[in-house]
């Protein structure tokens, strides 16, 4: 089973995805993360991405895919994909497809995480990451355990409410219609992501087994 994550910024779909690798023993692959890795590095890529995600728009779609299809290409992870912030546009979703069949692979379903846009800046502004652990949390809703808080917490250099803006007003013009898109292709699994963080992780659990 290969499947989408969706929602908008702040959504839950990293802690989420998260769980189903633990649950499921799925493979997250999640196009920010692969992003943030490159900025670590000092290479043409991160000097070309840095002003870009920092400003909240979207990276091109070459350089996602050249991230993408390394993954897809992996038999060790063959059909036991989650895609965390992939697709974003219609064009990376139509990608997406080629490369699947490429491998001849498909997506099975499309996880739709539904929240009230009020929400968001909240859970964004309080999102803070352990070095060590690498587990992400939230000063409001989840707030790390002592022993990290021990660590230099990780804020994220987007999570501004500036950005945090930009991003939102982008997902709603070249990330929403993707819904659409995989309605039509009986796809879409709703989810109530309004719930606390276990209730959600149950229902997902829940609707994947159904
Ligand atoms: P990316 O890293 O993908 O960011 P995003 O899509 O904006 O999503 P977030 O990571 O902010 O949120 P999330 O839904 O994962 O929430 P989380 O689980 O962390 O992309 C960053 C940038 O990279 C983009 O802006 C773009 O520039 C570029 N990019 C990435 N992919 C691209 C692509 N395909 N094409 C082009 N450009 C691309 O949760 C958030 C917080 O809320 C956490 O603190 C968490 O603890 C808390 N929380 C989670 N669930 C709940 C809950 N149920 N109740 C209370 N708190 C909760």
């Amino acid at each position: 089973m290969n499947i989408i994550i969706f929602g908008p910024p702040g959504a839950g779909k990293g802690t989420q995805s998260n769980f189903l690798k633990e649950d499921l023993k799925m493979t997250q692959i999640s196009t920010g993360d692969l992003l943030r890795n490159e900025l670590k590095k000092e290479s043409e890529l991160s000097k070309q991405i840095r002003n870009i995600i920092e400003s909240g728009k979207l990276v091109s779609d070459k350089i996602i895919y050249d991230l993408i299809e390394d993954k897809i290409s992996n038999k060790n992870i063959e059909n036991m994909m989650i895609f965390d912030g992939f697709p974003r546009n219609i064009e990376q979703a139509k990608n997406l497809e080629i490369m699947l069949k490429k491998h001849n692979q498909h997506l099975s379903k499309v996880l739709n995480l539904k929240v009230d846009y009020s929400v968001l800046i909240k859970r964004i502004s309080g999102r803070v990451s352990c070095p060590v652990c690498k587990n992400t949390f939230n000063e409001y809703f989840d707030p790390p355990p002592q022993k990290c808080r021990e660590n230099k917490l990780i804020k994220r250099s987007d999570d501004n409410e500036g950005t945090v803006k930009k991003r939102l007003e982008i997902y709603d013009k070249e990330t929403l219609p993707l819904l659409e898109y995989y309605k039509n292709q009986n796809k879409v699994l709703n989810i109530d992501a309004m719930k606390q963080i276990d209730e959600v992780r149950k229902e997902i659990r829940g609707v994947l087994k159904g």
